[in-house]
């Protein structure tokens, strides 16, 4: 999960990296009452920042400087619901001005190619690091961490080396680096980085912008990460399954896809997006992973996902009994189909195979449901979900 700037900011703050005041506004009169807080001590300037997960706002006009409350609240009101790469800005950050020397870069980040964590460091930040890492790539030190180990004082004094900050800010660059490796170690993270880090003209060194992506497989451990999750953007149908506990990801297609395993769901989308093309060019419009257990309630919130897709046609439950047998999965599926009654109004095609085969599709049989036509192979059952998907 990627974190809005100000998220970032409130997390850096919490595990001691110098930060400087930022409140998020979504109107210009909290961008206003924002403004008054941060003005006395922050030189008589503030920076307006608009709040959305995409790089280079500050190009695009999405990051202003305001002078006065006055001048914060209209900043204000010209980003936000601007539009910066597809992105709506919905809030945007006032942050306390800073007097900068100079702007450095660092990144913290998982290398999972090299099973270990990646350092990045210049000492040439801001808005063109981007063509900096294509132009210069020697500019930009990259030094590996160790997971076991992490950035303590030796690996943030090679990171520092390998950059080349100059003795003056060098001790101090290593101590807001160590800071910013605890927060993407206690946070569970797979990214933390900042851009611009700055020496202001006092000398301190201050992250003025952070970017952090947090690894939702560690949640459980932190019951304070859910408050952090952008619920007005999520995907309803994406919510509502994640609270059933399934595995979905929506797309683009026609034929909702339901099946067992994440490697069978996989070729499942490939074999439908194949026999689609001699159907109008129909495509899945789902992954959904009901995985081991198919019990009736696991299936019926399946279907009660995939129906509320008013994309859908037609779907496709393609199951392989393995530990869960054939039987079980088709009388899920019966049960599933009483569950949703009337709520169920879309062709569905089933393919069953592995354990207890014979006698799951019997059970289909006896139920004989006007909706549901049962294919023996995974082809002809793609297809058969394609062509009613597509008439
Ligand atoms: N609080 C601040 N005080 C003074 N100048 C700032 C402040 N925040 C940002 N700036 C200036 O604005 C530039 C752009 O800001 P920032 O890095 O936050 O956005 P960005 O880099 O354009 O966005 P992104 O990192 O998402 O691509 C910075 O490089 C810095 O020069
Ligand atoms: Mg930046």
């Amino acid at each position: 999960m990627d974190l809005f700037e100000y998220q970032a900011r409130d997390l850096f703050e919490k595990h001691g990296v110098p930060v400087l005041g930022g409140i998020v506004a979504t109107t210009p009169e909290e961008a206003r009452a924002a403004a008054e807080q941060l003005l006395g001590d922050s030189g008589g300037v503030v920076v307006v920042k608009a709040q959305v997960k995409i790089g280079g706002r500050g190009k695009a006009g999405g990051v202003k400087v305001a002078k006065s409350a006055q001048e914060a609240a209209d900043r204000a009101s010209e980003i936000l619901g601007m539009d910066i790469k597809g992105h709506t800005v919905h809030r945007v950050m006032i942050a306390a001005g800073a007097d900068i020397a100079e702007e450095y870069y660092f990144s913290v980040l998982l290398d999972r190619s090299e099973r270990r964590y990646l350092a990045m460091a210049s000492v040439e930040g801001g808005m063109e690091i981007e063509e900096l890492a294509v132009e210069r790539p020697e500019a930009l030190a990259r030094v590996p961490v160790d997971p076991q180990v992490g950035i303590d004082q030796a690996k943030a004094d090679e990171i520092v080396a390998a950059a080349g900050f100059a003795a003056d800010v060098a001790p101090k660059v290593a101590a807001a680096i160590q800071k910013l490796w605890t927060v993407y170690r206690e946070e569970d993270a797979t990214l933390v980085e900042v851009n611009p880090l700055v020496k202001t003209g006092a000398g301190d060194i201050v992250a003025l912008d952070g970017k952090v992506t947090l690894d939702t497989n560690a949640d459980f451990r932190h019951a304070d990460h859910a408050e952090l999750e952008d619920k007005a953007a999520a995907d309803p149908l994406e919510a509502k399954a994640k609270a059933a506990g399934l595995n979905y990801v929506k797309l683009d297609g026609e034929v909702g896809i339901i099946g067992n395993g994440a490697g069978l769901v996989m070729s499942t989308l490939d074999v439908v997006a194949y026999a689609g093309q001699a159907h109008g060019g129909v495509k899945p419009a789902n992954f959904l992973d009901i995985g081991g257990g198919a019990s009736a309630a696991v299936m019926s919130a399946g279907l009660d996902v995939i129906l509320n897709d008013p994309q859908v046609k037609s779907v496709f439950v393609n199951v392989f009994g393995g530990i869960t047998a054939c039987d079980e999965v088709a009388n899920g599926i019966v049960q599933a189909l009483e569950i949703l009654g009337d709520k169920e109004n879309k062709p569905l095609v089933v393919r069953l195979d592995g354990n207890a085969v014979e006698e799951g599709r019997a059970i289909l049989a006896r139920a004989a449901h006007p909706l549901v036509t049962v294919v023996d192979t995974m082809d002809g059952a793609a297809d058969k979900a394609a062509e009613l998907a597509n008439s």
